[in-house]
């Protein structure tokens, strides 16, 4: 079962505001796989998120999860870069309402549990307010996790962190998505560390239509929580290998702002 495909794309294609935003997107993801997109800014990362979360529905093309078309609700879950947490909830509340199906025994017992993982079990009375932005992203992390999606969609979720809580809150996914039975994961980051330490495969992609323009395995052994894979042999090689096709793209894109190196 956990070889099965989960999660596939064929031929999806978006437009917005009549702009093409997605091009012919295939993919496909096998239970339990976490896949990093990586990209330019602005080339449709969020866009492909929110197709495959059912919020959006493709132009063209067909996207399944677990064999069917996707639909907004408990088996997935989604992770924003801005928390949005609910103010006026305590951090027990915020997280309880994510599981309205559930009774409320067993809402009160798993939202401890998910509290306990994340370690914020003393805060389960605090409001959003009184916690670092670290602390609100594990909260917004307890809150995805309690209903235990079977495909977990994060986008951008450590932007707003500091360096240091964003390389704890990457092994703190790590650990709490990688024990065997863990979601199907994608994850949208602008970091290539990140994707590096997270991917078991990253898709990078084009400016805007985004195309997948490669797919690059990453095996680096896990639990990587434990053996960190920015130590190991070859993560330097692929960090440029990475950040020199994307470099290419955004200084070869005529919507880029960026510097290009003396070219008028
Ligand atoms: N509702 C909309 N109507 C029209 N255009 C849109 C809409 N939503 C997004 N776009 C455009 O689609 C393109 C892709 O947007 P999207 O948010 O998916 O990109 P992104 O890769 O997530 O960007 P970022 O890196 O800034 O997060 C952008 O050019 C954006 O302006
Ligand atoms: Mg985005």
């Amino acid at each position: 079962m956990r070889d099965a495909v989960h999660l596939s794309l064929a031929g999806v294609s978006l437009t917005l505001g009549g702009r093409p935003v997605i091009d012919r997107i295939d993919l496909a993801a096998r239970r339990g796989e976490t896949l990093v997109v990586l990209g330019p800014s602005g080339c449709g990362k969020t866009s492909l998120l929110r197709l495959i979360a059912g919020l959006l529905a493709p132009d063209a093309g067909r996207i399944t999860v677990a064999g069917a078309a996707p639909v907004p609700g408990v088996a997935t879950a989604m992770v924003f870069q801005s928390y949005r947490l609910l103010p006026w909830k305590t951090v027990r509340a915020n997280v309880a309402f994510a599981l309205p199906h559930l009774g409320e025994r067993e809402r009160s017992a798993r939202v401890d549990r998910v509290l306990a993982q994340v370690g914020l079990g003393r805060f389960a009375d605090a409001w959003p307010r009184e916690l670092s932005g670290g602390m609100q992203q594990r909260v917004a992390l307890a809150r995805a996790l309690a209903p235990e999606p079977e495909l977990l969609l994060m986008d951008e979720p450590f932007a707003a962190l500091d360096a240091q809580s964003r390389e704890l809150m990457q092994a703190e996914l790590l650990r709490l998505t990688g024990g065997g039975a863990g979601p199907t994961v994608v994850f949208v980051t602008h970091s290539v560390d990140e994707a590096l330490v997270l991917a078991d495969r990253v898709l990078l992609l084009s400016p805007r239509p985004a195309r997948i323009v490669e797919e690059l395995p990453v095996t680096f052994p896990r639990p990587r929580w434990q053996h960190d894979p920015r130590e190991a042999p070859g993560f330097a090689e692929l960090r440029r290998h990475l950040w020199d096709r994307l470099r290419a793209m955004v200084v070869s894109d005529p919507n880029s702002d960026f510097y290009r190196g003396g070219e008028s």
